[in-house]
């Protein structure tokens, strides 16, 4: 495998989006047994706001974390139906998901709002899972790479440090047109991707930092096509959608990260 891979350990992060009710914690139960004795895997299940504090518990004594799909910019305050990152963490959350696609899709979320997102994610002790990836249209013209490094970097907040804990960033890279369809890039244009997302960060916060966040690749990443991407160099886990609801599928996920770790 890939020396860049095995310097830090695979994140392999699910996304329920809008799906899941309190029976659906039974899947966190059986995931924190799936995954009792793995090595080298940190995983991370980021549920409806509604259901965190009871998939917190659900995961208690298990390896398995649990994290929030979006926060707010401002810490508190009158901001009807949105979630604070205070409350996350007050919920159990460990990690934050900001600017996935849907988000900058349907709520014309900015790079610049989520740069904001991200300082407020970090300054209350979230580690941000910070999402980028090109249209189809963009793929097709030829500029993804330029596209999506630019969108990495507006994203990040201006100041962004080690104090603000650069070193705990991940970055997701997830085509849009490959989110829900079953489509993949090619594992060349994954690698071609990763490695731009890995020189613009060290371009921003040097080799060392760059080195330990992590960038994994989410659109479709089902039990069948895990091994292949997760073995790309530079890719450091993944963000799992659908394939992440039952924990048969997540955990045949999760065993393919840790036969390559
Ligand atoms: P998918 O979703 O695995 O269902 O394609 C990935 C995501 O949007 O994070």
């Amino acid at each position: 495998m890939d020396s860049e891979n095995s310097k830090i350990s695979q994140l392999l992060a699910g996304n329920w989006k809008m799906n899941g009710l309190r029976s659906s914690l039974a899947e966190i139960r059986a995931l924190g047994r799936g995954i009792a004795d793995l090595q080298g895997v940190e995983v991370l299940v980021c549920p409806p706001a509604t259901l965190l504090t009871e998939a917190a518990k659900a995961a208690e004594g298990s390896p398995v974390l649990v994290g929030g799909q979006d926060c707010h910019a401002q810490k508190a305050g009158a901001f009807t139906g949105e979630i604070s990152a205070v409350s996350l963490r007050d919920a159990g959350a460990k990690y934050v998901i900001l600017g996935h696609s849907e988000r900058r899709q349907y709520q014309v979320e900015a790079s610049a709002l989520i740069a904001e997102k991200m300082t407020t994610a970090c300054e209350e002790g979230l580690k941000p899972i910070l999402c980028v990836g090109e249209t189809e249209a963009v793929r097709d013209a030829g500029n993804a790479e330029q596209i999506v490094t630019k969108q990495l970097e507006a994203s990040l907040p201006k100041d962004f440090s080690l104090d603000m804990g650069v070193q705990e960033l991940a970055v997701a890279y997830e085509p849009i047109w490959a989110i829900g369809t079953g489509r993949t890039p090619t594992t060349e244009q994954i690698a071609d991707m990763h490695s731009a997302l890995r020189v613009s960060l060290s371009n921003r916060f040097g080799m060392d930092i760059s080195a330990q966040i992590r960038i994994i690749y989410g659109g479709s990443v089902k039990p069948n096509n895990a091994a292949e991407i997760l073995a790309v160099p530079n890719v450091d886990g993944a963000l799992v959608g659908g394939a992440s609801l039952k924990s048969a599928d997540f955990l045949a996920i999760i065993h393919a990260a840790v036969r390559l770790a």
